[in-house]
């Protein structure tokens, strides 16, 4: 039997590692062709090794990096059927106030304009092509619900939650759908440490999740799989949280 996403070119940020590898893993799986775009090149070039995938060298929050990756899928695929923008970052849960210029630019690069650059650099390339597309980005409960100690990476999610609900109004005429996956904090990932503050702080928190337990790789790329493929063809301009209940 094909694979939910057979012969999709698919395009994964941040897929060296975390949720991002899972979404990878989950992708190939369900037969599509997947480039991993990370930063990080040891760590992208390796997990694409071990999965079977491409790898392109890309810091999502410089436009340039955006038209390189356009070209390479351009010149080996001829299409794009998806674009997960997974790469994110934060600074350490602390008080608002101890909040630094530099913490609050990163966040808003890596998280917010990024997401924009993916718009404004791929969907042209996509309304060229004339075939559906599917945009996910990975937000976070912290964008729905948000917890203290986090105020600008909380905003950060609530913004491209936002932008994604407009860009799947918009983009409807195309067939080009904008949702985002919203988990609750994920354990051993590369942020998740981040979010806690402490670990200490890991019981406490994951008392607050009805199923008790925290989010998985899995879990997130389970959800991507069915947005990403075409039984979700009637999906735009929503936000699934992936929190065992926690939202509620
Ligand atoms: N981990 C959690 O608890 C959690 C919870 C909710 C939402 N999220 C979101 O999920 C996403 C992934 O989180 P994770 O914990 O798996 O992160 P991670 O740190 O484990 O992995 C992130 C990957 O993104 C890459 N990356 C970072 N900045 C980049 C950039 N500028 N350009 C290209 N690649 C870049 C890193 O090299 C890394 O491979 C993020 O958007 C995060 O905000 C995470």
């Amino acid at each position: 039997m094909p694979g939910r996403l057979e012969g999709k070119v698919a395009i994964v940020t941040g897929g060296g590692g975390g949720f991002g590898k899972g979404i990878a893993q989950k992708f190939v799986e369900e037969g599509a062709k997947v480039i991993i775009a990370d930063f990080v090149e040891e760590v992208g070039k390796k997990s694409a090794e071990e999965l079977g995938c491409e790898f392109h060298r890309t810091d999502v929050s410089k436009r340039e990096d955006w038209e390189s990756i356009k070209k390479f899928v351009d010149e080996k695929f001829g299409r794009l059927d998806v674009v997960i923008n997974n790469a994110g970052t934060t600074y350490r849960n602390k008080p608002t106030n101890d909040v630094t210029d530099e913490d609050f630019d990163k966040v808003f690069a890596v998280n917010v304009k990024a997401i924009y650059y993916s718009a404004n650099v791929l969907v042209p390339y996509i309304q060229d092509k004339k075939n559906q597309a599917s945009f996910v980005t990975i937000a976070s409960t912290a964008g729905i619900r948000p917890r203290p100690g986090l105020t600008w990476y909380n905003a950060s999610k609530a913004a491209v939650i936002n932008a994604s609900r407009t860009m799947g109004v918009e983009y409807a005429k195309d067939k080009i759908r904008f949702n985002t996956v919203c988990p609750v904090v994920g354990l051993g990932t590369g942020l998740s440490d981040f979010f806690l503050g402490k670990p200490e702080n890991e019981k406490t928190f994951l008392a607050t999740v009805p199923m008790g337990r925290g989010c998985t790789p899995k879990d997130v790329a389970n959800t991507c799989a069915f947005l990403a493929s075409d039984e979700a063809e009637f999906l735009t301009g929503v936000d699934i949280p992936v929190d065992g209940g926690r939202c509620v």
